[in-house]
């Protein structure tokens, strides 16, 4: 498959690494470059090879938000009618392999909510997040209002998105959306490839079971949310990779997993 406003490569074994790659705007996330990051995940999560995914930037800008030159002429009808911006759910919605975002530079608007979208937060200390969206007379409109609040407490995410001012990569850090920082854009991009790296080295049937179980726990109370955790961990003992996996555990041999 060839794009033209996403880099898809294998950096690792079993990592596969999408770059945002719309140099001209900052990667303004406009409707064909979502189009095409979707199809892009679409396959990878079909992909029997891959077992998890980096989604990055350039040094400039893992993204500038949403397009705001193709959001202007919008009418009501248009965005109502074609349900803007639903698509761009589809990674949270239907992609069962982990994707980690490794941010460096702009992360704005769209761009700070499609991080947010993904499994795990990477940034470089000097990345720049903010839901400005204020400054343009809207509001956050790909999760920004619902992700941030539940990553960083009621207050501070109120106080960003009334504001609309920007925070850095070691602000996300020190409030809890970034897993991890780092001192470059390079480090950060390493770092969520080592990681993306051990998860694929595991069983992808526990991987998968593990995201499911942790995204639940945004949606559900403490009691369903343990009693669904302990359902998903029930069904592991009908796959073969528990099997391989404690027996190994025994005879102190590493796992060879069958992804069954
Ligand atoms: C369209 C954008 C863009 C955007 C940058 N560009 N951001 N085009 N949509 N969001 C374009 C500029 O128009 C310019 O194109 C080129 O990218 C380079 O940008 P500059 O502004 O010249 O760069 P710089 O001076 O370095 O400033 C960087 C910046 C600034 C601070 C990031 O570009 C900026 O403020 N951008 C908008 C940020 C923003 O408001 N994002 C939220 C959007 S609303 P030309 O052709 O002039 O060279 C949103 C809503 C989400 O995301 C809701 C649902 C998804």
């Amino acid at each position: 498959q060839s794009f033209e406003y996403i880099k898809v490569s294998t950096p690792r074994t079993g990592v596969a690494m999408i770059e945002l790659n719309r140099p001209k705007a900052l990667n303004a996330l406009f409707t064909p470059l979502i189009v095409e990051l979707n199809k892009a995940l679409e396959s990878l999560d079909k992909d029997p090879s891959i077992g998890a995914m980096v989604l990055t930037g350039s040094e400039k800008a893992f993204a500038a938000g949403a397009d705001i030159k193709e959001m202007a002429p919008k009418e009501f009808a248009d965005a109502y009618g074609a349900d803007f911006i639903e698509n761009w759910s589809q990674l949270y919605n239907t992609i069962k392999k982990p994707i980690i975002s490794a941010v460096n530079g702009h992360a704005l608007g769209g761009g700070c909510e499609l991080a947010m979208m993904c499994d795990i937060l990477y940034c470089n200390a000097k990345a720049n997040f903010g839901q400005p969206e204020i400054k343009l007379g809207v509001i956050p409109g790909a999760g920004g209002s619902q992700r941030l609040t539940r990553a960083i407490g009621k207050s501070r995410a109120m106080e960003l998105i009334l504001t609309g001012k920007n925070f850095s990569g070691q602000e996300a850090f020190d409030w809890g959306l970034a897993a991890r920082v780092f001192e470059t854009p390079e480090k950060c991009v390493e770092g969520a490839l080592d990681t993306a790296e051990t998860i694929a080295g595991y069983s992808k049937i526990a991987v998968k079971a593990c995201k499911e179980v942790v995204n639940k726990s945004q949606d559900l109370g403490i009691r369903e949310g343990v009693e669904f955790e302990r359902r998903v961990f029930h069904g592991l003992f009908g796959s073969e990779d528990q099997k391989i996996g404690m027996k190994a555990f025994a005879e102190k041999q590493k796992a060879q997993w069958k992804h069954r």
